[in-house]
């Protein structure tokens, strides 16, 4: 069922990809809490996030890299919530891999789901935030991106190029009222991050870098996120602010 839209300036409609867990739904909560609509789209279950956040959540199954998909999410967000202003590009994938044994097709598919996907994703959306004259593009990018680890080499490169394009994008969308900012998050403890990069102490190793002796969690990027969506926020576009513990400073 369809609903108009809100006419309070603070209540807004969020798309966030890799809802399901991890960071994707610590963001939809987050942006619920904060009083704004929410879908989510993945290709895993999200009743997870669903039964945590109730009505103003609103799954979508979709697979960011395949554009009929995301097309069909974007509108279905759009019919659900009365419009889109929010984008948050999460979904990603991280597999650790020896640069020397990476394969064509594992470089492929880590540029599909991180770069393709944000595009495809970013382009559906634009024609909603456009008709609202204000919107929001979030990319989560990570802080490899100063740092440039050693088994993260096609992770580091896809994360780099969405670097690229939140500054591109910002150029190419401002006059709208929509501003495109990345967030780069050290390692933070979700499922995925404790079965790849911190597992066998690599949570450890990695706090032990930073100026702010704990490991991330999800809920320490929430404040940054909600900072980035803020009504107040129009003038801070095309950057890209790290949130890792001052493991990287820049
Ligand atoms: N956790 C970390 O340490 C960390 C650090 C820096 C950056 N990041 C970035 O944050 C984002 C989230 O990471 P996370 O740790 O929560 O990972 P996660 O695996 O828990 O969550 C990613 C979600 O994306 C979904 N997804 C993957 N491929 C998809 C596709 N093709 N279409 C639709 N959905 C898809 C997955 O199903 C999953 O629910 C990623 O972009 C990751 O690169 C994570």
């Amino acid at each position: 069922m369809s609903e108009t839209p809100s006419n309070d300036a603070s209540q807004r409609v969020a798309l966030v990809t890799g809802a399901a867990g991890g960071l994707g739904r610590e963001f939809a909560i987050a942006l619920a809490r904060r009083g704004h609509r929410v879908a989510g789209l993945d290709l895993a279950d999200m009743s997870g996030t669903a039964d945590l956040i109730g009505d103003a959540f609103h799954p979508v199954r979709a697979d960011v890299t395949d554009p009929v998909e995301v097309e069909a999410a974007v509108e279905e967000t759009a019919a659900r919530f009365g419009g889109l202003e929010i984008v948050v590009n999460n979904a990603g994938i991280y597999p650790p891999l020896e640069f020397e044994k990476t394969t064509l097709d594992d470089w492929r598919r880590i540029m599909r789901v991180n770069l393709d996907g944000p595009f495809l994703v970013s382009q559906a959306a634009l024609p909603h935030l456009k008709a609202a004259g204000w919107g929001r593009i979030v990319n989560i990018v990570s802080a490899v991106v100063f740092l440039g680890p050693p088994d993260l080499v096609a992770y580091t490169t896809s994360k780099s190029g969405l670097v690229g394009f939140t500054r591109a994008l910002a150029s190419a969308v401002g006059a709208y009222g929509i501003t495109v900012n990345a967030i780069s998050p050290g390692l933070t403890r979700t499922d995925m991050a404790a079965r790849t990069t911190g597992a066998d102490g690599g949570f450890e190793r990695v706090r032990d870098k930073q100026v702010v002796p704990h490991v991330e969690e999800p809920g320490d990027l929430v404040s940054t996120l909600l900072y980035v969506c803020d009504e107040g926020s129009g003038f801070l576009t095309g950057q890209t602010i790290n949130v890792d513990g001052g493991s990287a400073m820049h």
